[in-house]
């Protein structure tokens, strides 16, 4: 069996502001775990040959790869976060406020609600096929460092859970989730790095 590390990025900026997208870079809460990812995975894989590091083509997941040594790092832009279109840089206050009919049908319908000019849960799970493809193919262990909207799918494709489930599933900061590949099953487990 061979692992596949998941986790968000490190808290960003636009988290501690509550903007969702956008490109910003690392809290200094943010940056910490950068710090403890990376001493985590280096002694998670420690006695691996190979293995590698994915992230999207956003700042946050960069920077939060960028303390790992010693392992090839790949950018997908099928890793990036969900497109929030018009809504990109605005809160859920101010979603609310200004796009109240928006608001509403994404509540109604988390899944197959698209963002004017941006995307759905669904179109997500669409664009990340060629990722589970290759993460498939993959026989060394692969740490996943990407964004909320985009692992729940990743994470819903491994633990097998129901697709209306996906928008709804917690997906913390600062916590890995590994799972492993055996001949039984898919098995996981939980290291919360911080509070
Ligand atoms: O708030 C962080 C974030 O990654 C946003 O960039 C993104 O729009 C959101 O989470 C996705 O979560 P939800 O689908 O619950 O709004």
């Amino acid at each position: 069996p061979r692992p596949i590390l998941l986790t968000r990025h490190g808290e960003s900026r636009d988290n501690v502001r509550g903007r969702i997208g956008g490109d910003s870079g690392l809290s200094d809460t943010g940056d910490i775990y950068t710090k403890k990812l990376a001493n985590f995975v280096e002694k998670r894989l420690k006695n691996e040959r190979t293995a590698s590091i994915w992230t999207s083509t956003l700042q946050r997941t960069i920077l939060t790869a960028s303390s790992i040594a010693g392992f090839p790092k790949i950018q997908w832009r099928a890793l990036d976060e969900i497109n929030a279109g018009v809504c990109d840089g605005m809160t859920y206050e101010e979603i609310k406020k200004n796009m109240p009919e928006e608001y509403e049908s994404r509540k109604k319908d988390k899944l197959r609600y698209r963002y004017p000019r941006g995307e759905s849960y669904l179109d997500v799970i669409q664009r990340l096929e060629p990722v589970i493809i290759e993460l498939e193919r993959q026989r060394a262990p692969v740490v996943v460092i990407s964004h909320q909207a985009v692992l729940r799918a990743l994470y819903a494709y491994f633990a097998d859970r129901p697709l209306k489930e996906i928008p709804h599933i917690e997906m913390p900061l600062h916590t890995i989730i590994e799972i492993q590949m055996g001949v039984t099953g898919v098995q996981e487990k939980r290291y919360k790095l911080m509070d």
